[in-house]
């Protein structure tokens, strides 16, 4: 079939089928191709979308990372999606939003079979050291609470990446090819990964990140290890790295005693 033609690999009614009853906690949107799920579902969310608003693409033209950065994907190589959760309570209560989300994310790779799946803080998720995965969380604020968009980027198969483009990942990317063969079904890794999101983002609503912090920290990837935080590209603090505290901040052990990094421009680096 002509590429241009082709429907959205991914069929609203055959994820709603696999939702299950948990099918009407979601809206579901599919498109073969858009500029960012993120940029499109923070306007739909301006626009008085609802909370459980998914959007679903196969290939974005202008997908957004953290920091600026980009995120590339490909209808056969990747999983592309963003969900919009109304979360009550204001911005400083949403500081371990991302971790949580990583926890979702690992508990639904793991589900599919993916093993060793590790998370770095704030957002990455790695699997054998490389990149396997990202999340991007934009927050606003509304009279009633929190809107969220979070956006996901999965590589089913290797992206397709050139020298220059790689320089600036902090990580070499990582595919759950790499583990599975074959990779998991779509629809199948689309509906497992909701249906752990509304699980943790339900326990997030209720209750924060504290609930969900020893999980976290079972699969941080560096902890006790020492590291050196990069503000900018440039050098902000190292020590060794503790992992996250209640809040979501990083912990780090340095000279002065331990410091809590908060979540912002900040990277890390094995040092
Ligand atoms: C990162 O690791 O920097 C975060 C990457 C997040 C990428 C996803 S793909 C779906 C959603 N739409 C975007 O434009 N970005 C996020």
């Amino acid at each position: 079939m002509d590429h241009a033609c082709r429907p959205c690999q991914i069929d609203a009614a055959r994820l709603s089928l696999l939702l299950g009853p948990a099918q009407c906690r979601f809206t579901v949107e599919t498109l073969r191709e858009c500029s960012s799920t993120s940029t499109l579902l923070l306007e739909r969310a301006r626009q008085g979308a609802p909370s459980g608003a998914l959007l679903v693409a196969d290939q974005q033209t202008a997908g957004r990372g953290r920091r600026g950065r980009s995120w590339l994907s490909s209808p056969e190589a990747g999983l592309t999606f963003s969900l919009l959760w109304h979360i009550p309570g204001d911005m400083a209560r949403l500081a371990g939003l991302s971790l949580a989300v990583g926890v979702a994310v690992a508990r639904s790779l793991e589900a599919c079979g993916v093993a060793g799946v590790g998370l770095k803080w704030p957002n990455d998720i790695l699997l054998d050291g490389g990149k396997v995965g990202g999340i991007l969380i934009e927050l606003e604020a509304t009279p009633g609470g929190m809107l969220a968009v979070i956006g996901i980027g999965l590589n089913l198969q290797m992206p397709a990446v050139g020298a220059e483009e790689l320089q600036e990942f902090l990580h070499r990317p990582a595919a759950l090819a790499q583990r599975l063969s074959p990779v998991p079904e779509r629809h199948q890794l689309l509906a497992q990964l909701l249906l752990d999101l509304a699980a943790v983002l339900d326990d997030f609503s209720a209750t924060g990140f504290p609930a969900l912090r020893s999980e976290w920290q079972a699969r941080h990837v560096w902890q006790d290890r020492q590291v050196r935080l990069l503000n900018g590209g440039l050098l902000d603090r190292e020590g060794i790295c503790l992992g996250a505290d209640a809040d979501g901040a990083l912990l780090l052990l340095t000279a002065n005693g331990v410091e809590r990094c908060l979540s912002g421009d900040l990277s890390l680096q094995v040092a």
